[in-house]
């Protein structure tokens, strides 16, 4: 994988305060990557200064190889956004803003509008007003217009704010397309992480201005699974199965919560495929399971709020 965009111990005051402390992380093509945090801790400030609407007080930013202080039109060539509330002539319609915008670029075809037109999903509405759109449309046409250079990365500060969940999915649909088929790379800010559980390959936490972690949502949702995982069964003798497997497998705990259904912990130490064992020896010994339901104890929220409770010290 390349890098898409590199951040180096980015640092930024306004006035006195420091606002970002040491930023530094690499964001790679082909992959949607959430820039996740509460708000006030540094998302559009550190946004900002990628796509040259802050200066940089130190540290260094390249995108596709571009330093974005020493190579800014390098950098703007490769690279699409939306940072505040795109901008479009409510009286035109969708269609027209597109052709407008395009007229500020080189190269833009009318085969490229149409393209991304239809990649937002907005072809059968293109060619009414803005003033009729609805807040998902708006933002769907800013995302149109975003892509019409061909960007190899996107950047997204909180796109998902205002949208309702069909809106929340279909934008979602949209930016991992673009990131897993054609190798962008997206850059998504967000304050919630339930969204960019969805939506995202990785996420960047930060706080106060300082990143406390990079993780993989995978290694989000293991760390979120705490140290035991816990099942729900529901079977054809629940209390009969349940002694049967307690008796072979000493290391379980649980109980029986009526004639059909049961619930089993071990620790996730034994592995994500001890659970086929359990289930094979039940088979075996000619117990009907209907369903097996993993129950999660802990929600990915939760990890996000530990985790941010826990890093970045107060620079105020
Ligand atoms: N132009 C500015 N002047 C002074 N302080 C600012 C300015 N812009 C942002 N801040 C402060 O910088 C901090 C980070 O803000 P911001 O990057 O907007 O956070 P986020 O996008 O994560 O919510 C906040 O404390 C905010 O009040
Ligand atoms: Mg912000």
């Amino acid at each position: 994988m390349n890098a898409a965009i590199e951040i180096r111990g980015l640092n930024k005051y306004f006035g006195k305060r420091q606002v970002l402390n040491n930023v530094t992380m690499t964001l790679n093509e082909g992959e949607v990557f959430g820039f996740l945090g509460p708000n006030g801790a540094g998302k559009t400030t550190t946004i900002k200064m990628i796509v040259g609407l802050l200066a940089i007080d130190s540290g260094t930013i390249t995108v596709c190889g571009h330093d974005v202080e020493k190579d800014f039109v390098g950098a703007m060539e490769c690279m699409g956004g939306i940072v505040e509330n795109p901008e479009t002539y409510k009286y035109m319609t969708g269609l027209q803003n597109l052709r407008q915008y395009a007229r500020m670029r080189k190269g833009i075809t009318q085969e490229r509008i149409m393209e991304v037109v239809e990649l937002v999903g907005l072809s059968n509405r293109i060619n009414e007003k803005v003033s009729k759109y609805s807040l998902g449309m708006k933002q769907r046409l800013g995302l149109a217009q975003a892509l019409l250079h061909h960007p190899k990365v996107l950047i997204l500060d909180e796109p998902t704010n205002g949208l309702d969940p069909a809106g929340i999915k279909s934008l979602r649909d949209i930016l991992k397309k673009l990131a897993h088929q054609e190798g962008v790379c997206v850059l998504v800010s967000s304050h919630m992480m339930s969204e960019m559980e969805l939506m995202c390959d990785r996420v960047g936490i930060i706080m106060k201005g300082s990143i406390v972690d990079v993780k993989t949502i995978d290694e989000l949702v293991a760390q979120s699974r705490g140290t035991t995982l816990t099942f729900h069964y529901h079977v054809e003798k629940a209390a009969e199965a349940f002694e049967a497997l307690k008796e072979q497998f000493t290391e379980l705990t649980g109980h029986v919560m009526d004639d059909t259904h049961f619930e089993l912990t071990y620790s996730s130490e034994l592995g994500d495929t001890y659970i086929g064992r359990l289930n094979h020896f039940l088979f075996s010994d000619n117990f009907t399971i209907y369903t097996v339901l993993p129950v999660t104890n802990r929600h990915l929220e939760d990890v996000f709020l530990e985790i941010t409770a826990e890093g970045g010290e107060q620079i105020a």
